[in-house]
């Protein structure tokens, strides 16, 4: 079976973005492939974390990566930190990563702007991580969202380079971007994506909020002022009401051509009152499964054992196999 790797920081709440553009698709390839879905919890330490917020947003993040659907006895499920392998490769393509590649990437470029006071190295070589995190597990395809997709780039490129050196060491591993929700926008800046760490609350729908303010939020997303308030979906000219369609399509499984004909003579009220029931009803039975879940200490503990076991089992066969190639003498 083709190997499946992804992961998401737990750096806040999971929210709508996380859930449409990454672990809906985690969970729809499950049955054909051997996948494996890490909490990246050193790739969150690249912006400074409050330790026990930190800690809490990785048990809710395991405990959501089940209620979303994913199968502990199917998939493998664990924390980054928990499979020291990460780090040993992440040194390595540090060395073959060049710094002109790392200026590139846009989400350096993004979150140094934001934060000034702390543009660690961390944050720079977050792609060579990344990098590591992928070529450990000879992944073939990666489900990332639209704003991944640079940094898929510069592994395969980082790959290629090393494969060219040594032979064929690593698997060149494949984005898989859904085609409808890969990049859900903030609600109150639909130019720019949704995400777990903005300032603003009222940007991002978070997948443990309350059903009411999820309704809230949703009610008070941006739309657009032109001077017909019509609805139709054009992410240029209408980029707040194809954001409300696209969560509407994603949430209720019907196409966004096949929605937008009901909504020829309604207003932007009736549009954000349908979406936030649809997000609603969504989140409903993950939000159940997950309070259930959260509680359970020890079955947590025992799917994340279970997974740092077959992760570290698997990683270690590619860290055997790099050391080989570029030199190092085998411990003996
Ligand atoms: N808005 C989004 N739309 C679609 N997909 C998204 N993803 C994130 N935001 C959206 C996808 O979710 C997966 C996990 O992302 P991540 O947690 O590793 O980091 P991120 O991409 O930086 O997500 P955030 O929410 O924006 O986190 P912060 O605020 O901490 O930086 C990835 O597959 C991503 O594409």
């Amino acid at each position: 079976k083709p190997i499946v790797l992804s992961g998401c920081q737990p750096s806040g709440q999971l929210t709508i973005g996380n859930y449409i553009g990454a672990l809906r698709q985690w969970v729809d390839m499950q049955d054909d492939n051997e996948c494996l879905y890490m909490l990246v919890d050193m790739h969150a330490i690249t912006v400074r974390q409050e330790p026990k917020a930190l800690h809490n947003a990785c048990l809710d993040g395991l405990a959501l990566y089940v209620a979303c659907g994913i199968d502990p006895s199917k998939s493998t499920i664990f924390m980054q930190s928990h499979v020291p392998q990460h780090s040993q490769l992440a040194w390595i393509m540090n060395c073959y990563t060049q710094m002109g590649e790392l200026n590139r990437m846009t989400q350096f470029k993004d979150k140094s702007a934001k934060n000034v006071t702390n543009i660690n190295s961390g944050l720079y070589t977050y792609p060579a991580l990344m990098a590591a995190d992928i070529l450990l597990y000879q992944a073939k395809q990666v489900p990332v969202g639209e704003d991944q997709k640079q940094h898929l780039e510069l592994t395969r490129d980082v790959a290629t380079r090393f494969n060219n050196i040594y032979g064929d060491v690593f698997t060149i591993p494949d984005p898989y971007i859904p085609e409808v929700g890969a990049r859900v926008m903030s609600l109150q800046d639909p130019l720019k994506k949704m995400s777990k760490s903005d300032d603003n609350q009222n940007n991002f729908v978070g997948l443990l909020e309350d059903p009411k303010k999820i309704s809230k939020k949703i009610k008070r997303a941006v739309t657009d002022s032109d001077e017909q308030a019509r609805i139709y979906f054009d992410t240029a000219e209408k980029p707040g009401v194809s954001n409300l369609l696209s969560l509407l399509s994603c949430a209720t499984g019907t196409s966004i051509a096949d929605l937008v004909p009901a909504y020829e003579d309604k207003m932007y009220g009736h549009l954000k009152t349908d979406v936030a029931d649809a997000v609603v009803a969504m989140l409903e039975p993950i939000q159940a499964k997950f309070t259930e879940l959260r509680q359970d200490q020890a079955e947590l503990d025992r799917i994340m054992a279970v997974g740092a076991e077959k992760a570290q089992m698997r990683a270690q066969q590619t860290i055997d196999k790099v050391y080989e190639a570029i030199g190092f003498v085998a411990s003996p």
